[in-house]
């Protein structure tokens, strides 16, 4: 059926696809997450990083070279701190090289680089030292991104400091499928403090190196929705979800005043540190008060219905929680960047679907005006992911993890036509 409608974004509109440092580059073995891998019973089936999909070992230039070829013309990565600052007292000047190298091969390629300076992932003797329990790990933090920043600032000028700080803190100090492994509310509160102080500390030491960079974050924006509208406790859970997970960090990094279940702290120096809106967008959950619920949250959250699941049933297809989010996000008053969005997928038949349908949401809000300047895929190839390992596949090209082999699959074909028409033909 020949397409009904094309709907065009604006002129500049940033396309590409996002990765992060210790899912696709390999052999990195100096991070917690290394010593997490190698932990019994941590990720599903046993599964490690291992080579992932070798960056360091090169392939980020093949890998460039298809994401340029297919008209995507910018590159969300991360840096990996453990590779830069292997010891407290050591800087690895190579590994800036390396760096340097790879972005710079974006630019041969026409691509603008978004850099994330922390992925989920710390240094072991950062995380010897208690991680972000740590008060003083925010300089730490601080003094790591100056030494990048003063070594990348010729090649980048869009920063992101702290990818999805609420799925670190969740997953790290609540969920428990993230090291350390916690389940304890107080001390998740004292890490997103510490978060957001570092992400402060962050901001004001790219700004005093580079006056002309864009910092902010990439903040996972999960839509939740009372599961029954006629059962008021339905609705005060989700609100209570939203501003836990969703609210709580962009509002203190917008006022200064961290604001957490039952919590809260004032952090002064944190008010006004972003400079664009990051939104990684994914999926919704309804939400139903269940007082015998064996989380210990007093809730149950399942997927609508009728929406259609990924692969492994990790997520549901629901793109107006797309809209949804840029409609939340936009209140912050800051242009927008879509710096997550995809779905796991090995045969491609959901994929080609999810990524039309949130597009179209995204060209709504763009359609209103609304200050929306780019979208990143998740992901540009199949790669680690974290504690489900190698089970969940997001790249418009898969990866054969044996053979390191690339698999075009269809999606491809179809992010190209709209990376390189900069429109959605639907
Ligand atoms: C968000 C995270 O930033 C990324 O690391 C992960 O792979 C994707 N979501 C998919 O789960």
């Amino acid at each position: 059926m020949p397409p009904s409608a094309t709907y065009y974004f604006p002129t500049g509109f940033l396309w590409g696809t996002a990765t992060s440092s210790h899912q696709v580059e390999g052999n990195n073995t100096n991070n917690n997450w290394y010593l997490w891998e190698n932990e019994p019973g941590r990720i599903v089936h046993g599964h490690r990083s291992g080579l992932a999909c070798n960056w360091w070992g090169g392939r980020w230039r093949e890998d460039f070279d298809r994401a340029a070829e297919t008209g995507q013309n910018a590159h969300r990565l991360s840096i990996e701190w453990s590779r830069i600052q292997p010891t407290p007292d050591r800087w690895d000047e190579d590994a800036l090289d390396h760096y340097r190298e790879i972005i710079r091969g974006l630019y041969q390629r026409n691509m603008t680089p978004l850099v994330t300076l922390h992925h989920f992932t710390d240094p072991i003797w950062v995380y010897e030292k208690g991680g972000w329990e740590n008060e003083e790990t925010p300089r730490h933090f601080e003094r790591y991104v100056t030494k990048v920043v003063e070594a990348l600032k010729d090649y980048v000028s869009l920063w992101v400091t702290i990818n999805e700080p609420n799925v670190y803190v969740y997953g790290g100090y609540l969920g428990g499928g993230f090291p350390p492994g916690k389940n304890d509310l107080r001390t998740a509160f004292q890490v997103l403090a510490h978060m957001v102080k570092g992400h402060a500390a962050a901001y004001q030491a790219i700004h005093r190196i580079q006056k002309t960079a864009r910092v902010g974050i990439a903040l996972n924006y999960r839509s939740f929705r009372p599961a029954r509208t006629w059962f008021p406790p339905d609705a005060w859970i989700a609100a209570f979800l939203h501003q836990g997970f969703n609210a709580a960090f962009p509002d203190a990094i917008t006022h200064g005043k961290l604001r957490f279940a039952t919590f809260r702290a004032e952090i002064p120096e944190a008010a006004k540190t972003q400079d664009f809106f990051g939104l990684n967008y994914y999926s919704r959950d309804l939400i139903s008060f269940n007082p015998f619920s064996k989380s210990g949250f007093f809730y149950t959250a399942r997927y609508p219905q009728e929406a259609e699941l990924s692969d492994t049933g990790f997520l549901a297809n629901v793109p107006e929680g797309m809209f949804e989010g840029l409609a939340w996000a936009k209140r912050y008053g800051l242009p927008i960047l879509i710096t997550e969005n995809g779905v796991e997928d090995a045969d491609d038949d959901l994929r080609p679907r999810y990524l039309v349908q949130h597009l179209h949401q995204v060209w709504r809000a763009v359609n209103f005006n609304w200050q929306i300047k780019g979208y990143f895929h998740w992901s540009l190839v199949d790669n680690f992911e974290w504690e489900r390992g190698w089970t969940q596949r997001f790249g418009l090209w898969g990866l054969d993890v044996e053979t390191q082999r690339r698999i075009r699959r269809p999606s491809v074909d179809l992010y190209a036509e709209i990376c390189k028409t900069n429109s959605l033909s639907a």
